[in-house]
């Protein structure tokens, strides 16, 4: 099976050169190699959680999903969507929150940072807090079990939350004895290590020190650049590159040959204004294109809807069946004849009924009837055997786990398979009292 990557932007503004560096460039790269499948999603239900302005947030999906696109996401493979078009997550993260001990919640480095802050100001504790804020890393949890996503490439700040998912995960897969989530691991990669904003420190809107990455065009560009910190030697003086944010910021863009020479030039005294155009030409080159499709793609909202739409439907397609599964287990299931209370005047309910069969064309097939309704046709296969495999990944692991030619309504495939596992149980404890 491949590896399921997913990456999340929270929709509260746009994007500057630092996430470009940090986070969407080296994950379009990465949804290039052959044996993996990407998600990526644009947070817009945690957008909420820090933003009331309701222009804010829909310019902000827009334009990060614009800048996906005109970065070079190849959504043919990767998944692109936004996190509410997919309404599973809220309820998943609902399944998730019951099994979320309060303790652990109080620890999480966002919530302790706001109870810090009012407590400095002399204010409750719990004064700036709203239960969004406090359920922050409940909801990140979901949007990476519902996909079980083995890999989530993040910032340091971030680590903490992966591994709440990893607990909650597992403590939901041991309540309710099935493993329904994959535990996943948080990649935190050396190019994660923050890009540098104008002032050195590393590149955030809360330090005021960001270069934009497409909004403002090549002016806006300019403009930051003009405004990177050096310090005060003139043309014609030996400059020290090494640690200054213009030559890291530089070298993001650079290959090893353009770094080695803009260092060399720089200490034989090239002006640090020269420096700054060049860098900016730099940047350009890789920018400059993406930025020309940006404003297309903004031109053409209808064109960003569709990419999104299709991005949720293959989405839900993958949360849909989880989702179904999850209920069963937690026991929110369809109407049905209570196990040890079928009365004798109670009408049986038709069980469920598994065919084995073969084609005329000689391929076998599996299929997961009850009454008229086919809940589930397994593909044709070359031999009975892998027809019976099928058949037991499909009970141990839901629709999600096996390709299916054919599929009924997923709540009473559930019901089925639930129905289907109690038989099977019930047939190992009769061996069990025979032998
Ligand atoms: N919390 C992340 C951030 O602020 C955004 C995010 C939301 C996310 N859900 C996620 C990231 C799931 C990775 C996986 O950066």
């Amino acid at each position: 099976m491949s590896t399921r990557v997913l990456t999340g932007i929270t929709t509260s503004g746009t994007l500057h050169l630092g996430n470009y560096v940090g986070a969407l460039r080296p994950a379009i790269a990465a949804s290039q190699a052959p044996d993996v499948e990407s998600f990526f999603f644009m947070a817009d239900y945690h957008a909420l959680i820090k933003c009331d302005d309701p222009d804010r947030v829909e310019a902000s999906r827009m334009q990060i999903a614009a800048t996906w696109l005109a970065a070079g996401l190849d959504t043919q493979r990767a998944l692109l969507f936004r996190q509410s078009d997919v309404p599973e997550v809220c309820e998943l993260t609902w399944l998730l929150t019951c099994v979320t001990a309060k303790g652990q919640m109080n620890r999480a480095h966002a919530y302790k940072a706001a109870v810090d802050a009012a407590v400095a100001a002399g204010e409750e504790p719990d004064s700036n807090v709203t239960m969004g804020l406090y359920s922050y890393p409940i909801l990140m949890a979901a949007d990476i079990l519902l996909y079980n996503a083995h890999r989530v490439p993040v910032g340091k700040d971030q680590v903490q939350h992966i591994e709440m998912a990893r607990d909650v995960a597992q403590r939901f897969n041991h309540l309710y004895g099935q493993d329904f989530f994959v535990l996943p691991e948080a990649e935190v990669e050396a190019e994660m290590e923050l890009l540098p904003g104008l002032d050195g420190r590393k590149m955030s809107k809360s330090y005021d020190n960001v270069v934009p990455l497409f909004e403002g065009g090549a002016e806006a560009l300019r403009n930051a650049v003009a405004k990177i910190v050096t310090d005060s030697r003139g043309p014609g003086e030996p400059k020290e590159p090494e640690g200054t944010a213009l030559i890291q910021i530089f070298d993001a863009f650079a290959t090893p040959t353009e770094r080695a020479q803009m260092r060399a030039e720089l200490r034989a005294g090239l002006a640090w204004g020269e420096a700054k155009q060049r860098l900016v030409a730099q940047i350009e080159k890789e920018l400059g294109p993406m930025r020309a499709r940006y404003a297309e793609l903004m031109a053409d909202p209808e064109r960003i809807e569709a990419e999104l739409q299709r991005g949720a439907e293959r989405a839900r397609a993958i949360a849909r069946p989880l989702l179904a599964r999850l209920r069963e287990a937690v026991g929110l299931r369809r109407s049905r004849v209570l196990p040890g209370q079928a009365a004798a005047d109670v009408p049986k309910a038709v069980p469920p009924l598994v065919k084995q069969y073969r084609e005329a064309d000689g391929r076998f097939h599996v299929k997961l009837t009850q009454g008229d309704a086919v809940l589930a046709l397994s593909p044709g296969f070359e031999s009975g055997r892998e027809g019976a495999q099928w058949l037991t990944a499909l009970k141990q692991g839901g629709a999600g786990a096996v390709s299916l030619a054919e599929a009924g309504d997923p709540g009473a495939l559930e019901a089925a398979l639930t129905a289907l596992r109690q038989q099977d149980a019930e047939r190992e404890r009769a061996k069990a009292r025979k032998a």
